[in-house]
């Protein structure tokens, strides 16, 4: 599906030698169908780890690896194929090609395109943990970063050498999303938001439990949309089974009190709190430290509940709150019961919608409910969905340089 940020846009890519040249396909893929054009351009090296051909069939467009090549008339491939682009991306960035890059050599296609660029220059390295950690590459990325360069990852991990530590690049998915966060309009730039997704377990005993059906999925789609918009995120999560968003700095909690602590204790530093989390509204009171055993004759255990603390309604009721969001998932009449949500829980936002008939689910039709009155937004996915949150949030906020 196309996306705003990466529709129309023209991307050269840029692949040097190393073995994570597997992953590039698949990014490759994430790209065009994003709606980018690719254009690829490839070392001699990278291509001992991944044909052109194949980069050529999941790209839609000719491969370049010469600077010699016939197929542009004027023998300027390296002018022709930048002259077009948004940005050039390189992935994966061998540690040989960053030091040629930091030193402005221009002795093949690709080193000669970046240098004749006049667009941004984002890099991925990929090597192996002690290369990555040599004083030579560090010297060379620090002057990578000082000429404007984008140094995206690298990641740590297992190896391809079967070692473990920096430089693993990252993965694909994490890589398609520093793109798109680097076309990003930066409406929430220097902010810092706080945003709880997902359901909370609250324990009976050690293996039993009470929790909600909550997915997590739009409160992980806002997290990377505020990221992808500027902002410095923190994303407190009850238990999903969700990738954590490229430049996310993320928490996983279980109980709803033990998001009431994390959010708490972070609440007062933040400029917005999006609380989208299911909280369970009651705990069992004092669950069990031992599992309880089915009785030989029968009979059932009888709970007695006690309730949690509205994590929301408390932040929004500190002395400087941050800007406060809230979510209402409501399986009937909206509008009264959004408003009223709003105004109980004291929030300047409160985003309603129709559910739970949208957990789990990819798209979700909302309603604005804030001083001025209610907005209805039509059905997107969550991601469209989140990135026009971030902008609804971000020009309701206030403008902080007016407050000395
Ligand atoms: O009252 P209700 O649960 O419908 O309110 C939903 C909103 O309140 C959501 O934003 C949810 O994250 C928040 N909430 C909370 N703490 C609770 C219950 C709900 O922060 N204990």
């Amino acid at each position: 599906m196309a996306i705003a940020e990466l529709a129309g846009k023209h991307l050269v890519l840029g692949m040097t030698g190393g073995i994570a040249c597997y992953k590039i396909a698949e990014l490759t893929r994430l790209l065009t169908k994003a709606g980018a054009t690719v254009q690829v351009a490839m070392t001699e090296a990278a291509t001992q780890f991944i044909t052109p051909v194949t980069m050529q069939a999941l790209s839609g467009r000719p491969v370049y690896t010469s600077q010699w090549d016939g197929r542009i008339d004027n023998n300027m491939a390296h002018i022709d194929l930048s002259r077009e682009a948004d940005a050039i991306v390189i992935a994966p960035a061998s540690a040989d090609f960053l030091a040629k890059l930091a030193h402005g050599m221009a002795d093949d296609l690709l080193s000669t395109l970046c240098l004749a660029r006049d667009c941004p220059l984002l890099v991925v390295p990929a090597m192996n943990r002690q290369m990555w950690t040599n004083p030579a590459t560090q010297r060379n990325v620090a002057q990578l970063r000082a000429d404007g360069v984008l140094v995206l990852g690298p990641d740590s991990g297992v190896q391809a050498c079967g070692e473990t530590g920096d430089g693993r690049m990252l993965e694909p998915q994490a890589s398609y999303e520093a793109i798109v966060s680097f076309f990003q309009p930066k409406v929430l730039s220097g902010r810092c938001v706080l945003i709880t997704a997902g359901p909370t377990f609250e324990p009976i005993d050690p293996v039993r439990g009470i929790t909600n059906r909550s997915s997590g999925k739009m409160g992980f789609a806002l997290a990377r949309a505020a990221q992808q918009a500027g902002a410095d995120v923190r994303l407190i999560a009850g238990p999903v089974s969700l990738p954590t968003p490229w430049g996310v700095a993320r928490e996983d909690v279980e109980t709803a009190l033990q998001m009431y602590d994390a959010v708490v204790q972070r609440a007062q530093d933040c400029d917005v709190f999006i609380s989208v989390a299911a909280v369970a509204d009651w705990r069992v009171d004092r669950a069990s430290e031992e599992k309880i055993k089915k009785t030989a004759h029968g009979g059932v255990p009888s709970l007695s509940f006690v309730e949690n603390p509205d994590i929301l309604a408390t932040v929004a009721r500190l002395t400087n709150p941050p800007y406060c969001v809230g979510f209402a998932a409501e399986s009937g009449e909206l509008v009264v019961h959004g408003a009223e949500k709003r105004a109980r829980k004291q929030v300047p936002l409160l985003i309603g919608n129709l559910g739970p008939k949208t957990f789990g689910r990819d798209d979700n039709e909302v309603v604005l409910f804030d001083a001025q009155g209610l907005t209805r937004l039509p059905r997107m996915d969550k991601d469209t969905l989140a990135a026009t949150l971030v902008r609804e949030i971000a020009r309701r906020l206030p403008d902080t340089s007016l407050i000395s």
